[in-house]
């Protein structure tokens, strides 16, 4: 009888297909939860699940008895409990690698257009208020030359480095838990604590992945220590960032503007206070999301879960001890 295996929220087409070869594909959209009978009744046979958005923890898994591998199609994991995992014996895998330049794409993107205002004076044109020589009310502040403060240097922080250093001629501060000697000669940068590299930045670009130490890392006091002027990026995790603060932050200028790519509550209410600033640019956690790269992390989470499921060890194992104990 063939494997049984959840598809849920996010998987493309391409994978699909892939996995339906093998497995009896049970394809959900992302929007159940524990309280979806159809869902629950899935759960209760599935060998494995790929997908993104799902909270997976004790009472997750008690409702998934047969569960071998759990596939994330994301590079970030802070939905997996992996102790919970771990004890169980189920595998889990994430999509780390094939996203790293379309996700700095995108945050590099979001830097830009809050520092010249784009997404704003794209509106002023559209509704027809350019009808003069643009009022330096109007003006932004440059990019170029400027310092760049990264705090989380792995591979997406790297690629945002390379993109600051060498098309913007920006110099390059980090802020990691390990330091990188090989980012540090490539791009001239320079590490710095936590403190030190929000005073001195003129861009704070978060990267960081959510983990308990992380939750709230930029708080009152951090964005109090930030430039009046400076600007503040998320590509990370909502989570990662008191709103309360930032809001505050924002609203008595103690920092210039925020680019936010990711929210505490995703989708973002449409009331939420940082959607009624005008120093914000905001969108819906596109770091990836591109058709090309979005099938590539598919794929390469049907890799990984069909190596679970033909009990080979997938190639992105987030816990190594629930395999070897399965041994
Ligand atoms: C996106 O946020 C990811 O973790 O892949």
């Amino acid at each position: 009888m063939k494997q049984k295996v959840i598809a849920y929220g996010r998987v493309r087409e391409k994978a699909q297909e892939q996995l339906r070869e093998k497995y009896d594909l049970h394809v959900f959209s992302g929007e159940e939860d524990l309280n979806d009978k159809a869902f629950t009744e899935a759960l209760a046979e599935a060998d494995g699940i790929i997908g993104l958005g799902m909270q997976v923890d004790a009472d997750f898994l008690a409702h998934a008895p047969k569960l071998k591998g759990i596939s994330n199609v994301s590079v970030g994991y802070d939905n997996l409990d992996l102790e919970e995992l771990t004890k169980r014996g189920i595998a889990a895998t994430n999509t780390p690698g094939v996203l790293n330049d379309t996700t700095a794409d995108a945050i590099f993107g979001l830097l830009l257009a809050t520092a010249r205002r784009i997404p704003e004076l794209d509106r002023y044109v559209k509704v027809g208020n350019w009808k003069s020589g643009l009022s330096d009310s109007k003006f932004g502040i440059d990019v170029h030359h400027r310092k760049l403060g990264i705090i989380g240097m792995g591979r997406i922080g790297e690629a945002i480095a390379k993109r600051g250093y060498g098309g913007f001629d920006m110099e390059i501060l980090y802020h990691n838990r390990s330091r990188k000697p090989e980012v540090e000669e490539k791009y001239e940068a320079a590490y710095r604590e936590l403190d030190d590299l929000l005073q001195e930045a003129d861009y704070v670009c978060l990267m960081t992945p959510l983990t308990p130490d992380t939750r709230h890392l930029m708080g009152r006091e951090q964005f109090k220590r930030m430039k009046e002027d400076a600007i503040f990026v998320n590509g990370s995790r909502g989570e990662t960032v008191d709103e309360d603060a930032l809001v505050e932050a924002l609203q008595q200028g103690e920092i210039l503007a925020a680019g936010l790519d990711v929210f505490q509550e995703e989708p973002v209410p449409a009331d939420h206070p940082l959607l009624q600033l005008e120093n914000t640019v905001t969108t819906p956690h596109i770091g990836s999301a591109t058709d090309a790269t979005e099938d590539k992390m598919s794929l390469l989470a049907s890799q990984n879960l069909d190596a679970v499921l033909q009990g080979r060890r997938p190639p992105n194992l987030l816990n190594e001890a629930a395999m070897r104990d399965n041994k």
